[in-house]
């Protein structure tokens, strides 16, 4: 029995997993970071690889764009497959002067313009938080290794493309340091079932300096937090 979305079998993944949108990105991690990775789904090209790192079993696997897409790929991993840490490794967009191209930024918590919380959590205001002790271990590495940073309050939308550039101006008055649009949803469905998580973006976009970065410079940053990431979830 597979899942609709997944056809790996049982066992076929880590209890750890590292997720990024983009099936390439997972690709490429398997293909560089991970010993012995193969390949355990590939349902419309969201591919996922299992392999090894520092000798611990770690999958990763892409989860689309958006928070209905990854919470169809997390529901199914957590309750069908058993994985019981995510680690979100993706690019943000960001609108505050003091962060720049290529940052690291961690999400302490994320605020969203989706419904999906509140759809779950009888239209309250669900507080979407990082695993606290992922969170940490994930800063103490980067300081070990050096590199700098930034935790702190993400906002997870539905729009890539707003139709109201005002909201920028606000996101960056409430010190938001990363736009993306799947970190809120991931971390409510975590404390819903009761997994561990994190999410660490590299800044990919500036949307009121209007920079973005080239394919090649997101390489480099995307390695830090790859190893970041692999470092955190092995704990
Ligand atoms: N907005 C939302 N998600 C993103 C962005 C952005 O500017 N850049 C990378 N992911």
């Amino acid at each position: 029995m597979v899942t609709p979305h997944i056809n790996a079998q049982k066992g076929d993944f880590s209890e750890r997993v590292i997720m990024s949108g983009d099936p390439i990105r997972v690709k490429y991690i398997a293909d560089n970071f991970l010993e012995n990775a193969y390949e355990v789904t590939n349902v419309r090209s969201m591919l996922g690889f299992t392999g090894h790192y520092k000798n611990v079993m770690v999958s990763v696997m892409s989860h689309g764009i958006g928070i209905p897409s990854a919470l169809i790929y997390i529901k199914e991993l957590i309750q069908y497959y058993n994985i019981k840490k995510i680690i979100r490794v993706g690019t943000c967009g960001a609108v505050r002067n003091d962060i720049k191209l290529k940052d690291i930024v961690i999400a302490m918590g994320a605020c969203t313009d989706s419904k999906v919380n509140r759809l779950k959590f009888n239209n309250y205001d669900f507080s979407a938080i990082a695993d606290f002790e992922m969170l940490c271990n994930a800063v103490k590495y980067s300081k070990k290794i050096n590199i700098n940073v930034r935790v702190g309050n993400f906002f997870t939308t539905d729009l890539f493309y707003a139709y109201d550039y005002k909201i920028y101006d606000l996101l960056s008055k409430y010190n938001i340091i990363g736009i993306d649009m799947e970190t809120s949803g991931i971390y409510s469905i975590s404390s819903e079932l009761n997994i561990q998580t994190v999410s660490i973006c590299s800044v990919s976009d500036h949307i009121i300096h209007g920079q973005m970065l080239s394919v090649n410079d997101r390489e480099n940053s995307f390695n830090d937090m790859i190893e970041i990431a692999l470092e955190t979830i092995i704990i």
